[in-house]
């Protein structure tokens, strides 16, 4: 099954970029996963293609249309699905863009050429892709969503410039808020690419069977042990010698110990909860550390 990504933006140019080149640029080509690059301004209303409006309330910046938006994420669901939706994506390109009826609403209002992996793999057939829309005040992006979305048909990705996205897009689409880290970037772009990377290293015959992923950060809630390679001395620092030993019940130990100490130093929140302990809160109150 490929894995399918769609990513609606106003700067389809940014993609592939990172990711047509090494890994994931090769299992690209391989077909292990397809790209579609949309562009959110063709799915505008007025002849003079805005995506945009003022904030409601007043205030600074401009804020992408729901309108818009739900048209996009319509197109991007119906591209994959079974069937009807091969025939709404091959009907309009050969058209350059028309108006069909009978198949799916949004098929009715579609007034541009569909952006598609025109020769590509078959697309997973059936199964809906999630929508996620890459965003500061979504919830943050963890290994295990990145694994359960590895596993699944593909995604299709919303990005944001500007203020944001009319919130009524996220009820009314279920569409999916997912930030990547307590930073603001200057558009979901490099966010999505992010995303995209670390499921796609993830998709079976990506890897290759020297990284099973089963060691990494965060696999089983610490960071990784660090590592080291020839040669044994630069600038006078030494490997460390139990490394050296050959005793591999040794090295697993110092490698456990180590992986432990550097969460509790580095990542106190994600100790706290590998630990369950109790922890005093900065408020000096007591709470028990949930896992989710
Ligand atoms: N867009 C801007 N900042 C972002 C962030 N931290 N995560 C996801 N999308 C974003």
């Amino acid at each position: 099954m490929t894995f399918a990504a769609t990513v609606l933006t106003l700067y389809p140019e940014m993609f592939p970029g990172p990711l047509g080149v090494s890994l994931a640029g090769r299992a690209l080509e391989q077909g292990k996963w397809s790209l579609d690059a949309v562009q959110i301004r063709d799915f505008a209303i007025d002849k003079h293609r805005t995506v945009d409006d003022t904030p409601a309330g007043g205030g600074a910046g401009m804020v992408l249309r729901v309108d818009v938006l739900a048209k996009a994420i319509d197109f991007a669901r119906a591209q994959f699905l079974p069937d009807a939706g091969r025939e709404i994506i091959l009907s309009l390109s050969k058209d350059g863009g028309g108006v069909l009826s009978g198949v799916r609403d949004v098929a009715e209002d579609l007034n541009v050429p569909p952006h598609h992996p025109a020769d590509g793999p078959p697309p997973c057939a059936g199964e809906e892709r999630p929508v996620i829309a890459l965003t500061p005040r979504g919830k943050p992006l963890t290994q295990a969503r990145v694994r359960e979305l590895a596993a699944g048909p593909g995604v299709i990705l919303l990005c944001g410039r500007f203020e944001g996205f009319d919130e009524r897009i996220f009820a009314g689409r279920q569409v999916e808020e997912v930030s990547v880290g307590d930073i603001v970037l200057s558009g979901g772009e490099p966010a999505a690419l992010m995303l995209l990377d670390a499921c796609i290293r993830l998709l079976p015959g990506v890897m290759g069977a020297a990284s099973s992923g089963a060691e990494e950060s965060f696999e089983n809630g610490l960071l990784e042990y660090p590592h080291y390679t020839r040669p044994q001395e630069w600038e006078g620092r030494t490997i460390p010698e139990v490394l050296r030993s050959g005793d591999h019940a040794k090295i697993a130990e110092w490698r456990k110990r180590r992986s432990e100490d550097d969460t509790r130093l580095r990542r106190p929140d994600l100790w706290e909860r590998h630990s369950g302990v109790r922890v005093q809160s900065a408020s000096g109150a007591q709470h028990e550390v949930q896992d989710d």
